[in-house]
């Protein structure tokens, strides 16, 4: 492959690095120039663009290209042991839960049929366990720490957020859909296939 072939190979991949990084309006303007010009500053007008979105995730301003982050209130307004379901500014919903200083977030329906989760019973976990919640439906028990299943009848986790605690704030990544209340909650397994795609350009090192 010749120069000029490898140059839009590489550009193609700045691209799709782009469009993960929910910058797609920049690959879009320079995508029919492409087939036509000299790539190179096209190539240094993306790499500006994406060095500036990761600058970005990296000072907390953003979580990952397809979450929002959103406060969801004081720490001191979350008892402890216990679970409070907190309405997002768009209208959706999160289960919050906290067990010994720590805060879990997560779907607030079941990964069964969509039992309401705040109706269940959250649990630190004992003898070396995982804080876990149980759904009052059908007893389905879920890892808050993971999602996972710890006793079925579900066969599919529940979605748990990344959090986390900043003066005093609890924050967490929600894709924007369920901040909107648009969406529906991912399973656990969902969730983790959208973070890999994600994670790709999350963690890329920029084309210098
Ligand atoms: S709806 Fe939750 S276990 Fe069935």
């Amino acid at each position: 492959m010749g120069a000029w072939g490898r140059s839009r190979l590489w550009m193609r991949c700045l691209f799709q690095r782009c469009q993960v990084a929910g910058i797609a309006h920049v690959p879009a303007l320079a995508r029919p120039a492409l087939e036509r010009w000299d790539v190179r500053p096209l190539a240094a007008v993306l790499t500006l663009a994406l060095t500036a979105e990761q600058a970005r995730r990296a000072q907390g301003k953003v979580g990952c290209a397809s979450t929002q982050r959103i406060s969801l209130g004081q720490v001191t307004e979350f008892e402890e042991a216990s679970m409070r379901e907190v309405k997002m500014e768009g209208g959706g919903a999160v289960l919050v839960h906290r067990h010994q200083g720590e805060f879990f977030v997560t779907s607030p329906a079941c990964a069964h049929y969509g039992a309401p989760l705040r109706k269940g019973i959250s649990s630190a976990g004992g003898r070396g366990g995982p804080p876990t919640v149980t759904c009052p439906l059908h007893d389905a028990t879920f890892d808050l720490r993971t999602g996972q299943v710890v006793r079925g009848p579900s066969v599919d986790g529940i979605a748990v957020y990344k959090s986390e605690v900043k003066n005093g704030v609890l924050y967490a990544d929600i894709p924007p859909e369920l901040v909107a209340g648009t969406g529906k909650h991912p399973k656990a397994h969902e969730l983790a296939l959208m973070f890999t795609r994600v994670s790709k350009c999350c963690e890329s090192t920029v084309v210098a």
